[in-house]
Parts: C-alpha cells; structure tokens; sequence
C-alpha cells in the first residue's frame, strides 16, 4: 500500500477560502475582524512567526496588529498592555507570542488574556471548556489535525487515535478534542509519552497515528500497521551537506518507510505546518462572530 498524501496547504486555502467569505459578510454587517498581536522582545523566530501571521490575517481580510515591547519590559506593563486590548473593540483576538523573556511569567500573562479574545484557545478557562466540550477556542495545531482528518475523509468517529506527545500545545488539547461525544470527534484515544513502556505496542493498535513528539522520524515502518492514517507534527531540523541552509526540515515519522504502509499521511514540510496559522485565523473570525451575535 502506498499511502494517499494528505496536503495541508490545499486544506488550508480552502478554509482561508472560506474564511474570507465570513470576514466579508462580517464587513457588510460593519464589523472588521482584527488580531493583534503582543510580541515582547526581539526573537527573531518569534518576529518571523509574528510576522507570517500577520501576512496570513491580511490574506484573508483580518486587521491585525503587532504590539511590540521591548525585552526588559516589567511583566506588570506586559498585562497592562493585554488589559488594554482586552478593552478595546478593534481587537476581536489578541495573541501573546511565547515564548516571553524568562523575566515574565508567561502564566500570569496568559491569565490575564480574556477568554472571549484568547483565539490561541491557552487561557486555563477555555482548556477547561475544552475538556468539558464547552464552545471554547480551539488550540490551532489540534484543531488544524482535526480538520486535515475530517477534510481528507478520515473522520475519527470511532477510531482508535493514539498520539504520541502530550504537551500542552498538541497532545493534550489534540486528545481532549477528539474524546469529545461531539460531531468530528468521537475517537477513542491513547496517549503516548516517554514513560510509556512499549510505545510500538500502542502505535501498532491505531488507526489514525499521531506523532507530536518532537524526535525526528522516531516512529519507523516497522510501528505502523498497514492502513493507518499518520499525521506527522514534528518539525525537526536534520543536517543536510546538499542544502544552501545546510539542514532540512524532517517530520517525527520516518516518511519513507511509513508511506509504504500508511493509508493516508501527511508530509513535512506541508502537512500540519500550515493549518496552525490557518486556524488561529479561523478562531479570529470565529471571536468576532461571537461578539456581533
Ligand atoms: N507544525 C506545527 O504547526 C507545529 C506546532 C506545534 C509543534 N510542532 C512540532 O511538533 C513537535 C512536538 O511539539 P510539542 O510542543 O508538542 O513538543 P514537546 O512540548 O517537546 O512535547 C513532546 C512530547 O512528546 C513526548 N515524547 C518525546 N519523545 C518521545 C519518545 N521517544 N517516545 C514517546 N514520547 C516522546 C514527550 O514526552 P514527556 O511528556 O514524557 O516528556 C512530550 O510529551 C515538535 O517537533 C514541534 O516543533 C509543530
């Protein structure tokens, strides 16, 4: 079997396609949705990360903004500033950019985001809401997993999900989606993580597989069984002698030996990668949905 490739950039212009019809008629009722963004420091990953969302926002017709801070900022300004967008209507999302200097905590910041606005869905009240398959914001990278699933016609309805990571960001929120009794979810689902005793012991009983572990190419050919459906999240740089850059990006699952099983995977780079700025954009919308209703 050789697998179907499922491809993240088509998925995600179809629902930037989407997207932008709803930010139009948002428009007509005179409502313009808007992001913005608060980036503390100068990172230059953080900038770049920032930067392409801020592009993918005007791509669809989002009014965004960076609010940036310089690094020494003390952490009772960075939530003054937070505070200050949570009142102000222009913003229907604000996103704190992680991570933030090591002098801030980033949990006080994040707590001081208004859920109505936390359209990267980390605020503890919309986990919880998450968890309890309340209207909430969905993290973007799950939700991005979810709807590559349910848009390539893997939907997870009684499947057995294992995922291998259980971070805040991915595994854990990817697992609380998928276990909801709710329309594009009810899987049965397995997480994974180093203490697990036999990890192949588990990847070898999904039908859907998820790797967000962060290990390059960790789980091989001989982990999947024939006919599953792999979504690979990792994104690790290798060295590579033939690249300009000197390295190339590989996924957590050894792609070439997995897609001789697979029903269905996706690729690094071009899977998962680009749902997550995809989907903050949707929760954007979605924010300013809410509040005009
Ligand atoms: N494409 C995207 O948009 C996107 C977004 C987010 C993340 N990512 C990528 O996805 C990967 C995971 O990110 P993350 O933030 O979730 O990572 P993370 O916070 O480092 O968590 C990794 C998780 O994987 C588990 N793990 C690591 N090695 C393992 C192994 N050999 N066997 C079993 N479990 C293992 C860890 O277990 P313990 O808990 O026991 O340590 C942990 O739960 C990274 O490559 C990251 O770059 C991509």
């Amino acid at each position: 079997m050789t697998a179907t490739i499922i491809d993240g950039r088509a998925v995600s212009r179809e629902i930037r396609d989407e997207l932008r019809q709803r930010v139009e008629a948002l428009k007509r009722k005179g409502v313009t949705p808007g992001l913005a963004f608060v980036l503390v420091g100068d990172n230059p990953a953080s900038m770049s990360y920032v930067a392409s969302k801020n592009q993918g926002a005007a791509e669809v017709g989002i009014n965004s903004h960076t609010f940036q801070l310089p690094a020494d900022t003390p952490q009772d300004a960075v939530i003054e500033v937070v505070q200050s967008l949570n009142c102000d209507p222009t913003w229907s999302g604000i996103l704190v950019q992680l991570p933030l200097p090591r002098a801030i905590s980033e949990d006080a910041v994040i707590n001081a985001i208004d859920p109505a606005k936390d359209v990267d869905g980390i605020h503890p009240a919309n986990i919880g809401r998450l968890l309890r398959g309340e209207p909430t914001f969905k993290p973007a990278t799950p939700a991005g997993i979810q709807q590559l699933l349910l848009r390539s016609g893997n939907d997870p309805a009684g499947k057995h999900v294992v995922i291998c990571g259980r971070s805040n960001i991915v595994g854990k929120p990817l697992a609380a989606i998928l276990m909801q009794k709710a329309p594009g979810a009810n899987a049965t689902v397995t997480v994974c993580h180093t203490r697990t005793r036999d990890l192949a012991a588990m990847t070898l009983q999904a039908d859907i597989l998820v790797a967000a572990m962060g290990a390059a190419r960790a789980i091989t050919g001989d982990m999947v069984r024939e006919g599953t459906v792999v979504i690979d999240v990792g994104n690790n740089r290798i060295e590579d002698a033939t690249r300009k850059s000197g390295f190339r990006l590989v996924g957590d699952v050894d792609y070439d030996a997995v897609i001789e099983k697979a029903a269905a995977i996706t690729p690094v780079p071009g899977g998962v990668g680009p749902m997550t700025v995809t989907m903050l954009l949707y929760n954007t919308v979605l924010a300013a949905e809410r509040r005009f209703e």
